[in-house]
């Protein structure tokens, strides 16, 4: 969402005659497009910040701006912090106003800042063009993000979003088929409807099944992914068009967060494992090779031994084809910051992930090497100029990494490839 948003952000900023440059030194104003989730990504925009003025140093002074999350929840603390020097910060919901922003604090030198969140803000007016999106670094036109809900109305206990992004609003079909239209005729292979809560999409009586249908008839895209959506909202309607559309990717990022009952229900998931499990047979059952991707919090605040290993064992039965484990880390506003002490000890959550990231390891290397002999078909990145390689990367349908030795074929190809080998981390294959 975030390098979507810098899209946007680019976009608006460009209509402003401002120009973009990929080599930071060469930067007047440097902005930084935050993330608040977790404690790793704060302190990074940090250190980020304290780089950039060390390097630049008096004798080549640079404006720096926040915007994201980290606004939304850190505005204060970003000013009052003397060393950082913050000259302007704009929350998610305000970035139309960025020109303005930027003229008060350089014409008038004053700290300018708006982390005002809109119920209805969806940036729908504006479609980056194929330079705002593209990469800089490959140029890419294969895999197009575009925003189709914003915001959560879930409130998760443990989450900031929420409260750093605000209410859930959607996009009119009609707006989000007129920018993939665009996106087809600028020659991207791939969209990837985001929201946070992405299968939440409503627009009067228009669900989210409906969006994506419409979408899929866009003609010269050929791959369409979504991300991320909740366990909640996966209507039979909803699984039987995945099956059936071909453009629909094979592949659902289901976060389970947790894989007991008493957690679950303290983090304000509104499922049980039980009800997680059923959601996950009904799915395979509908759409037979799909892959299962997740996200888990270990070390929520009282979770016993007994309960972690609970997450272990839904984990063992539900079979992710790889999964994003994280420590729990307290976030200012929320409930579960309010209510519930931070009480497992660092080290404690330490052991729970790393015997986590094990099992998962396994199982992610026994579903990788079950594709080996299989023709996929891999929708081919950008070759990675930086990198001199001569290998190509593409993707699988389910999403997987798929290696490839270079040939005559590109970034946006779509080729058939047979599966040659796995590691934990990815396939090899070579085009037949
Ligand atoms: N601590 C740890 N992980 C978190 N996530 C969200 N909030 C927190 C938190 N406070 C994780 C969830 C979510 C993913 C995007 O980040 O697993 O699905
Ligand atoms: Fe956060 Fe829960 Fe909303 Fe996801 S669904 S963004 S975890 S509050």
């Amino acid at each position: 969402m975030n390098e979507y948003d810098s899209e946007l952000v680019r976009s608006i900023l460009k209509k402003e005659n401002y120009e973009f440059v990929t080599d930071e030194r060469a930067a007047d104003i440097v902005m930084l497009n935050t993330c608040a989730i977790r404690e790793h990504a704060h302190r990074k925009v940090y250190g980020r910040v304290h780089t950039i003025r060390h390097t630049r140093g008096k004798a080549s002074p640079v404006m720096i701006g926040i915007l994201g999350c980290m606004a939304t929840n850190l505005r204060q603390e970003l000013f009052e912090d003397r060393t950082l020097k913050i000259d302007f910060i704009a929350g998610p919901d305000s970035y139309k106003r960025l020109p303005q922003l930027i003229r008060e604090a350089s014409d008038e030198g004053q700290k300018s800042y708006d982390v005002t969140l809109s119920e209805f803000e969806t940036y729908s007016d504006i479609y980056p063009d194929a330079q705002d999106r593209a990469n800089p670094s490959t140029a890419s036109r294969v895999n197009a993000w575009i925003a189709v809900m914003r915001g959560c109305n879930n409130f998760c206990t443990f989450c900031v979003v929420p409260y750093t992004r605000g209410r859930e609003r959607s996009r009119s079909p009609e707006n989000v088929v007129d920018e993939v239209r665009r996106l087809s005729a600028e020659g991207f292979k791939q969209v990837t409807l985001l929201g946070q809560n992405v299968n939440s999409y409503r627009h009067d009586d228009y669900d989210f099944a409906y969006l994506m249908d419409e979408v899929s008839k866009v003609e010269g895209i050929e791959r369409i992914r979504f991300t991320s959506p909740h366990p909640k909202d996966f209507p039979d309607r909803f699984l039987d068009l995945m099956a059936s559309n071909p453009k629909i990717c094979k592949h659902i990022h289901l976060p389970l967060q947790a894989g007991n009952n008493r957690i679950l229900d303290m983090m304000n998931r509104t499922y049980t494992k039980e009800e997680f499990l059923t959601l996950v047979e009904k799915v395979r059952a509908k759409i037979p090779n799909v892959a299962l991707t997740t996200d888990i919090i270990v070390g929520f605040p009282t979770e016993t031994d007994e309960e972690f290993e609970d997450t272990l064992q839904v984990v063992k039965k539900a079979q992710f084809d790889s999964a994003f484990n994280f420590k729990y880390s307290e976030r200012q506003g929320t409930v579960a910051s309010k209510k519930y002490p931070d009480d497992v000890p660092e080290a404690i959550k330490t052991e729970r992930i790393m015997c986590l990231n094990e099992v998962q390891k396994e199982i992610t290397y026994q579903k990788n090497r079950a594709h080996i002999g299989e023709i996929q078909s891999v929708l081919l990145e950008p070759y990675p100029e930086a990198k001199n390689t001569n290998q190509m990367p593409g993707r699988t349908d389910g999403g997987k990494l798929v290696i490839l030795p270079l040939g005559p074929y590109k970034g946006g190809d779509l080729v058939k490839v047979r599966i040659t080998d796995a590691t934990p981390h990815a396939l090899k294959g070579q085009p037949v």
